[in-house]
């Protein structure tokens, strides 16, 4: 059954992008965090995404206002017990999914899906959290989600045939591609692309290159889009540096031991963009 009324928990810069595609798909979305400035802040970047969108002719301005006006957002999780399906794209800490799981799980009907935009916690303990582990899933998007095509769906141990094909069905009319893979530390996406950006932080780390150096080499040399130290900056240091201790702890093998200059960047505070200042520097 199509999910009408969807609910995506985290208006930071994956939660508005989740909810900006639900919504331009004709879902009704419910935009949910406990910070009210961090959700003005993701109605303007909405408004801005779909602004461009009708300057470039793609979209009408009709067609956006009715996109708009089909994301309500609030301070209130209770808003949960309206929601058919929730994505959760909060904070990357598993002691917090773990308790806005349970919480979720109090106030959601019992057919309810819960899914989590995790990059790398492991789906089956998300979803043990619960009563509902059947019903609970990975559902990873990546950055920026309005240009991305790909959802990795996650399905944990215990998720059910049931919201594996709901939550195909919802990613397909969101315009995205979903590729299932099974839960693992990093899934697919993460355990590859992670250990090549932390190999990039060695290679500035050891004074092999700059990080401009090795940006052009990856992009001019693999046609990659951006650099991996520029992709990293956007991702944000320290949802790298959480992923690269997932894939290390999970796998127990060093090949994955975080770069010394990744953790000593998320200590000075120095994130990516979103901080200002990374491997790069933002205005
Ligand atoms: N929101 C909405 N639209 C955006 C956007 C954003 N944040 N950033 C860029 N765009 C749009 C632009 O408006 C532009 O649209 P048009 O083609 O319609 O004009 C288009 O994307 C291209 O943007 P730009 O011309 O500004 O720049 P670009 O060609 O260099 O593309 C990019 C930017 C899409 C980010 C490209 O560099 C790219 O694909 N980079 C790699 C991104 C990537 O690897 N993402 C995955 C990260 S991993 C992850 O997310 C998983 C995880 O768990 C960590």
């Amino acid at each position: 059954m199509a999910i009408r009324m969807l609910m995506v928990v985290g208006a930071g810069q994956m939660g508005s992008g989740i909810a900006q595609v639900a919504a331009a798909a004709g879902t009704e979305v419910i935009l949910q965090d406990r910070d009210a400035q961090a959700l003005q802040r993701a109605y303007d970047r909405m408004a801005q995404n779909a602004a461009r969108e009708a300057e470039k002719g793609r979209r009408s301005a009709e067609d956006n206002s009715a996109m708009l006006n089909r994301i309500v957002v609030t301070t209130d999780i209770k808003a949960a017990a309206q929601a058919e399906m929730i994505i959760e794209a909060i904070v990357e800490q598993k002691e917090e999914k773990l308790k806005l799981l349970r919480q979720l799980d109090r106030i959601c009907p019992p057919r309810t899906i819960l899914a989590s935009n995790t990059s790398s916690l492991p789906i089956t303990e998300l979803g043990a959290a619960t009563y509902r582990a059947d019903k609970v899933i990975g559902m990873h998007f990546m950055n920026p989600v309005p240009v991305m095509p790909l959802v990795e769906v996650v399905r944990g141990l215990a998720t059910s045939d049931e919201t594996y094909d709901e939550v195909m069905e919802l990613a397909a009319l969101m315009g995205k591609t979903p590729v299932a893979v099974n839960d693992c530390p990093g899934f697919v996406s993460n355990r590859v692309l992670l250990p090549m950006i932390n190999e990039a932080v060695f290679c500035v780390y050891e004074g092999v290159a700059t990080p401009e150096a090795v940006d052009r080499i990856l992009k001019l040399g693999m046609n990659h889009p951006m650099g991996p130290l520029a992709l990293a900056d956007l991702i944000g240091l320290d949802t790298c540096l959480s992923i690269m201790e997932v894939l290390h702890e999970g796998f127990g093998d060093s090949k994955y031991r975080p770069c010394p200059l990744l953790r000593q960047y998320v200590q000075a505070g120095w994130l990516g963009r979103k901080s200002g200042r990374g491997f790069y520097i933002y205005e």
